[in-house]
Parts: C-alpha cells; structure tokens; sequence
C-alpha cells in the first residue's frame, strides 16, 4: 500500500511516500525558517502563504524521489490539526484537490499521532502498549498508547509547551529562531548547575506540566544581569534552563511509565531532538528498567513521513475515502 504523507500544521512544508507501513521511499521538508527568523517566531498569515507556494513543488518532488506518479498511489493522508488554521487549510486542500481530480482516497491524520508513531519509521520499535512523552512547539503530553491509533492523555502542560519555553527564552536571550536547537548548542559549553532555576513537579503523582514559572525565572535573572551592567552569562543560562526542563521531561516520562506499570516510553516532537534530553532520558531509564525509544532527530521535528504512517494506519482501520466535507481544527482533540 503506497501513501502520500502531507503535513503543513505549522512551519514546515512536508511530504513524504510510505509503502507498506515500513519503507519509506522519500521524505521532503520545506522549511520556513528563514521566512520566521526576523520575527523570532512563526507569523501565521506568511506561513500560509509560504505553505501555499512550497506546496506542489514538495509533492512533486516526494513522488520523483520516491520514483513513483500520482496513479501508483492508493491513499493520501494529510495533517488536519491541530495546528495553524491558515496552515493547515493548505495542505488539506491541496490533498482533497489531487484526490478528488485521481480519485485516490485520503484520510485526515492527527498530527499528535503522527508524532508519536514517528519512533515506527526508523530504528528499534516498540512493543504496544506504550507510554509516550510528546514534546513539541505546541505540545508536551504522555499518552498511553495501546495501539497505533489508540491513545489516552495521562498528562498535558498547563501553560507553555516545552518547545514554547525553548523558543520564548531564545527570544529573550537574542538567540535565532527556532529557539530549541540555539539553546542546545550554547548549552553545550555552559554550566547546567549555574543557575537554580525552578522545576514545576505540581502534586505528586501529577502527570502535567507547567513551564511558564521557569520561563519567567529566566526572564528575571536575564534581568538582573542586566541591572548589574553584567553581560548575561548566556552559555549558563542556556544549559541551566535546558537542564530544568530536561528533568522534568524525563522525570514525569519515567512518572508515567511507573504509574501505567508499562516498562516501554517512546520520546516523540521537535524538542526529542535535543541532545541532553535523549541522552539524560537513556540513563535514568536503564536506571529505572524501562526502555527507551527515540526516533532520529529527523523524525523529532515536523515531517510527512510521519502523516503517511498514521494515515497507513487509519486505511488499514477501514477509514479515508471521498468524502469532501472534511475541516481542519486548531487544537487537541482529547
Ligand atoms: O514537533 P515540532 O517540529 O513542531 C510542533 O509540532 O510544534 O516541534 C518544534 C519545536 C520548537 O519549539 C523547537 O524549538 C523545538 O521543537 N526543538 C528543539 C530542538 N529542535 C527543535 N527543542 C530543543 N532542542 C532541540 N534540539
Ligand atoms: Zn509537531
């Protein structure tokens, strides 16, 4: 079964050609940065028009890749929230357009279940069931997952996304957009225990999460280095602020997997890339006796492939087809 993956939820024009649930044949990732970069975040209305310019030239170049045309597929699937409304509407329109002119079926994805079958495209995988540990500009959620397309939330943030946090503490500190990768490599020469910054552990079996406070610990310390005329230790404060939310990541992840008495957790989202995360979060598990999972730092991040790997699922699951009435949505389902 050949599936044409499209994500276009936030920043990154993507698409991917997946066979058979397991080989993936081309993965193409447009991305915006540059567009975003002199804002120091993603400005919705220029992102959907660059998802509208990038759109086709991406398709066409995943099917060239994947050294197939339009007729060999048998199912679209594209991202349909939550996400950026403007962005979204995009790429699903651009799926209904090719299946309602080839009359190849498509099916609208999650893209919270794309991400965390993303640990599926490459590498060890999981026996079901699973805790997995979402962590992306939008989101840090734990699911328990039982299969590919079932999953319940065990825990959410209550404010700010992990991602969010990186992105909004580069901000502050004058680091590129997107902060989550200009963080991890200043951090590399700072000092972790520099700074006590504050962790959110909330009640004790509480399996939420809640960055804002340390966001705003940061801010005031980025303060009061500035009041001092003291030039704002930013390796420091970079490698103390990635280690607060490191800790809790981990921490909770481990949290859930105790609590679920399931002995498996997938790490999955953009911030999965981070390097002290995937290498903190490797340790305390063979410590703990629970087994780690990551996809590659390329699967982490916003992609097609993973679409097309939900959306194989949700074929597989007897849904997609004609039907032309589908909407996106903005926020989390669950
Ligand atoms: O999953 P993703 O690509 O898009 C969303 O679904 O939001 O995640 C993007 C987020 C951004 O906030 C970005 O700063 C963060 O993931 N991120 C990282 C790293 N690479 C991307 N955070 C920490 N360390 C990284 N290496
Ligand atoms: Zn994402």
């Amino acid at each position: 079964m050949l599936i044409l993956g499209i994500e276009s939820s936030c920043d990154e024009t993507a698409a991917a050609v997946l066979a058979d649930g397991e080989r993936l044949l081309a993965d193409v990732i447009d991305s915006q940065v540059a567009v975003h970069a002199r804002f120091g975040g993603v400005v919705p209305e220029l992102a959907s028009r660059r998802h509208l310019e990038a759109i086709q030239p991406v398709v066409a170049e995943a099917l060239a890749q994947a050294g197939v045309t339009l007729a060999d597929l048998d199912g679209i699937a594209v991202t349909q929230g939550p996400g950026l409304i403007g962005s979204l509407l995009v790429g699903l329109s651009f799926a209904k357009a090719l299946s309602f002119a080839r009359r190849i079926p498509y099916v609208g994805v999650d893209h919270m279940n794309g991400h965390l079958l993303s640990v599926f495209l490459d590498g060890a995988r999981p026996a079901f069931p699973f805790v997995a540990l979402v962590a992306s500009g939008g989101h840090s959620s734990l699911f328990h997952v039982t299969s590919p397309l079932a999953y319940r939330l065990l825990g959410r943030s209550r404010d700010d996304a992990a991602g969010e946090a990186f992105d909004k503490v580069a901000k502050l500190l004058g680091l590129a957009y997107p902060g989550g990768p200009a963080i991890g490599r200043r951090a590399e020469t700072g000092d972790p225990a520099a700074f006590a910054f504050p962790r959110a552990w909330l009640e004790p079996d509480s399996l939420d999460f809640s960055f804002s406070g340390l966001k705003t610990a940061v801010a005031n310390q980025v303060h009061h280095c500035q009041r001092q005329g003291e030039e704002a230790a930013v390796a420091d404060i970079c490698a103390s602020f990635q280690e607060a939310v490191v800790e809790v990541l981990v921490e909770k992840g481990l949290r859930a997997a105790r609590q679920t008495d399931c002995p498996r957790l997938v790490l999955a989202g953009g911030v999965a890339a981070n390097r002290r995360l995937r290498a903190f979060l490797q340790a305390r598990g063979a410590v703990e006796g629970v087994e780690i999972f990551m996809p590659p730092p390329r699967f982490c991040t916003d992609n097609g492939a993973m679409v097309a790997m939900a959306g194989f699922h949700r074929f597989q699951a007897g849904h997609g087809g004609h039907d032309y009435g589908m909407d996106v949505y903005s926020r989390a389902v669950f």
